[in-house]
């Protein structure tokens, strides 16, 4: 049975999408598991300089979640373009995602990977702060993530995926402004700011205090972005955000989303993609559905309920 789902104009095999900052930067996990079940990976955020990352610890297990503060730890455009995507062999969508701590580094490196064979989609990260307005993250505002959005559009041809933080002024505002300014998909969304104490030493339990969570924790809240995204998006929904089996996947799709990522459930079990997509076609088989695309927001279908008359 095809679960193949449309993500505007590309067409993914399945609805599943490797997460960033779990798959290195496209191939990570390939030669444990391949990527037969995945409609597309998304590689770790990239940005225009290398980076060394935060100090450590950088994660952190709190029993419903993760806290990481990995600080952006990558290698730059450079040596990505250079040692790792002409080996790159993946068989399934590469999405790059790109960051950046002003406009003008967005704008650099979009221009950098235009034309680049290999390439399915940027997926920009939004989240990172603009050091040139005070350090807030770009998406947490409308004229920051139309600014961005629109730097990156003018210098690319390739499909742009806005990743958006969670926490913002209104999302319905910011997924507007991401539309307006360009954007072919969001993705919904990035982790929560959050931290831990370790109750031995007394002190917080990641070097940088505090980073973002995700896995299971988050899925309800992230929920509710999806379905209040779809209520004026345009364009298609990439949830992200605690999923762990079936379930939370199907949950999405019926909430607006046409793809999921998933990213922390792959530390505690690689099995997760392969459970995921047969719970799918499970639920697709015994839901009497004929394609994956009815269920697409169904969730938000008004009922027809029957007055009952008080007496
Ligand atoms: C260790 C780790 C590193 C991450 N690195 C990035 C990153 O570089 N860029 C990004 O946009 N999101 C990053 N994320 C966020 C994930 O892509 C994902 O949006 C988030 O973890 C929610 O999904 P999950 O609950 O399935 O993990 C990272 C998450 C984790 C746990």
């Amino acid at each position: 049975m095809s679960i193949a789902v449309k993500l505007g104009n590309l067409e993914l095999r399945t609805p599943l999408i490797g997460a960033s900052g779990l798959f290195g930067y496209g191939d990570g996990y390939r030669d444990l598991i391949g990527f037969d079940l995945f409609g597309a990976v998304v590689t770790k955020t990239i940005t225009l300089k290398e980076r060394q990352g935060n100090h450590g610890p950088r994660l952190v297990d709190v029993g419903f979640g993760l806290i990481n503060s990995i600080g952006l730890e990558n290698i730059g455009i450079d040596r990505f373009l250079d040692e790792v995507l002409p080996s790159l062999d993946l068989n399934t969508c590469l999405f790059v995602s790109i960051g950046g701590f002003g406009v003008d580094e967005y704008a650099e490196i979009a221009k950098r990977l235009d034309c680049v064979t290999g390439i399915d989609a940027l997926e920009v990260n939004i989240s990172c702060p603009n050091v040139s307005d005070g350090g807030i993250a770009f998406g947490s505002n409308a004229r920051l993530t139309a600014e961005v959005i629109s730097s990156v559009r003018e210098n690319t041809k390739l499909p742009i995926i806005a990743k958006l933080p969670p926490l913002t002024v209104g999302i319905e505002v910011i997924v507007k402004a991401a539309q307006d300014a360009g954007a072919q998909a969001l993705t919904l969304a990035n982790t929560y700011p959050a931290m831990a104490i370790d109750i031995d030493s007394e002190r917080p339990s990641l070097g940088a205090i505090s980073g973002g969570l995700s896995g299971r924790a988050i899925k309800p809240l992230t929920l509710l972005l999806v379905w209040k995204a779809y209520t004026v998006a345009k364009i298609p929904i990439i949830a992200s955000g605690g999923v762990e089996d079936s379930r939370d996947c199907i949950e999405y799709l019926l909430a607006g989303a046409s793809a999921c990522e998933i990213g922390s459930i792959m530390l505690r079990d690689l099995d997760a993609p392969l459970r995921i997509v047969h719970g799918i076609k499970n639920f697709i088989r015994t839901h009497g559905y004929r394609d994956i695309g009815e269920l697409l927001g169904k969730a938000h279908r008004k009922e027809e309920r029957s007055e009952t008359k008080e007496i």
